[in-house]
């Protein structure tokens, strides 16, 4: 188990409402980030994890389902938002976004998914579960608000490997 895997939970989710970022590189090498504004942090089966909550039609969710692993990268508040407009409006389908945002891919320190170095806190995560929804189980209120293309989520838990903020490291 990770020490302190929740060390910074109170920034991440304060950010999380405004966006942080995802970032996955799948078995074939391709790189992806988007942006995601739902997640949760805590423990399963005795172990620190972030749980994304990610649609079908997503180019993120193509390269999930072929990665070990992937990161999750929050801003400095107030900072980004036009790589998080970007990264949560258009699709890695189309563009890179890397380049486009701009932002800058840096190498993990334990998982194949690079970090975004513009991030100051970042969490490797590595996927030990993945589970879609069931729409029949959603309550209509939020089918009818959320689903009417029944394009759902798919919850991809991501056991926390390393959490890390750059400026502790200063
Ligand atoms: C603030 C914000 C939060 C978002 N949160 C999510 C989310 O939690 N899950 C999701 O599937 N899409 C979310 N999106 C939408 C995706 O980021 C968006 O569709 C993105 O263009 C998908 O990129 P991709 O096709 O490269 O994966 C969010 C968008 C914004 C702007």
């Amino acid at each position: 188990m990770l020490e302190r895997y929740h060390q910074y939970s109170e920034q991440m989710l304060s950010q999380l409402k405004n966006g942080i970022f995802i970032t996955v590189k799948d078995r074939k090498g391709r790189v992806n980030t988007m942006t995601i504004a739902w997640g949760h942090i805590g423990i399963i089966w005795g172990k620190p994890v972030f749980i994304a909550y990610i649609r079908y039609s997503r180019f993120t969710y193509d390269l999930l389902r072929e990665a070990e692993d992937f990161t999750i990268n929050v801003p400095k508040s107030g900072t980004l938002k036009e790589a998080l407009k970007i990264a949560g409006t258009k699709s890695g389908r189309d563009i890179d976004k890397f380049e486009e945002a701009p932002i800058t891919k840096q190498r993990a320190r334990t998982v194949k998914s690079p970090i975004i170095k513009e991030c100051p806190l970042n969490y490797e995560c590595k996927i030990i579960y993945t589970q879609s929804q069931e729409p029949a189980l959603i309550s209509s209120d939020i089918k009818e608000r959320f689903y009417k293309n029944h394009d759902t989520h798919i919850m991809f838990y991501g056991e926390i490997m390393d959490v890390y903020h750059m400026e502790d490291d200063k």
